[in-house]
């Protein structure tokens, strides 16, 4: 199968899977489901399940076993970044070629449907008939990732960072916060779904550090370089909230070359580790000219 038609299948089978959360319109308190499935279903590449199944597949485990595991990652994607968009953070009302959340339902809804995506993840791994110790140490990459040492943390200190120049090792670690942490634990909760031994983790996590960076970079690219049609967001916004990027340290050309070897690099570190990495490789090197 080629590389195009195995993402679409991935993706295919993520988005069908979320489509079947938080859809009861009898209970009382149902505008706050609907703001749920309003943010997991608007949109999106659906990068990190597909990273779950693809790096489950590579160990040779059962795809669909893992696929609640997929979209636990997508809903604690989705609570970050309606929370994201809040005024009170980077104030942006347009997602995934949508208004944001809070626009469409109001800040507090807003605030509780990300509340909620955040903990049903979690509900949502801790259910399924996956073995009980790698329910558990799936749940434990995703607390990581989401927690003070991962995307909570990268935020305060992109917020506590607006208006003023940071230095390089700083920005990488906003980055590897905010961003990598969410790409580590997919990679990770796929190997841990699969069944992978050590030399795979530590190559899924080598993978997931230069696959983060390279994709927060193209983040901060596209918010300069695309347009809001394409990329289904805001550009400028960034600019706008005198945001430390990538872009900013190193310009556009510096940025590129950059995106393109840590996609190499990621690309190196699967190699030969898995029986079939192509799709792994071929998934780091398309990231590194994504256009939204
Ligand atoms: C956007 O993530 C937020 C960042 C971490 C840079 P994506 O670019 O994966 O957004 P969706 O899920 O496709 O909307
Ligand atoms: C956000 O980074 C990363 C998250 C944890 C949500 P950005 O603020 O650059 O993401 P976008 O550009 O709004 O998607
Ligand atoms: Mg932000
Ligand atoms: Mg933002
Ligand atoms: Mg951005």
């Amino acid at each position: 199968m080629d590389y195009q038609t195995q993402y679409q299948e991935y993706k295919a089978l993520a988005d069908a899977a979320l489509n079947t959360y938080f859809t009861d319109t009898t209970v009382s308190y149902h505008r706050l489901l609907e703001a749920m499935h309003y943010s997991l279903t608007a949109g999106g590449k659906r990068l990190r399940p597909v990273l779950v199944l693809a790096f489950c597949a590579a160990c040779g485990g059962d795809v669909r076993a893992a696929l609640p595991v997929a979209c636990a990652v997508e809903m604690v994607h989705t609570y970050s970044l309606i929370h994201d968009d809040l005024p009170c953070m980077d104030n942006d009302d347009l997602r995934r070629g949508k208004p944001t959340n809070h626009v469409v339902y109001g800040e507090c809804t807003a605030t509780l449907a990300g509340d909620a995506l955040q903990a049903e993840a979690f509900h949502t791994i801790l259910s399924t008939e996956l073995p009980a110790d790698v329910r558990a140490e799936c749940a434990r990459l995703l607390a990581e990732a989401a927690g003070e040492n991962g995307i909570c943390g990268g935020q305060q200190l992109d917020m506590e960072g607006e208006g003023k120049v940071l230095t390089k090792e700083e920005l990488m670690d906003i980055n590897d916060r905010k961003t990598s942490a969410m790409i580590h634990a997919a990679c990770l909760m796929g190997v841990t779904c699969g069944g992978g031994n050590a030399q795979q983790r530590a190559a899924a996590a080598q993978y997931a550090k230069a696959l983060g960076l390279a994709f927060q970079i193209r983040d901060d690219m596209l918010d300069v370089i695309s347009t809001e049609a394409e990329l289904g967001k805001p550009i400028g916004s960034d600019a706008r909230e005198g945001k430390n990027t990538f872009m900013a340290l190193y310009g556009l050309e510096r940025c590129g070359a950059y995106v393109h070897e840590l996609s190499e690099q990621a690309a190196a570190a699967v190699d030969s580790v898995f029986a079939d990495s192509a799709f792994l490789q071929q998934f780091a090197r398309s990231l590194a000219d994504r256009k939204n």
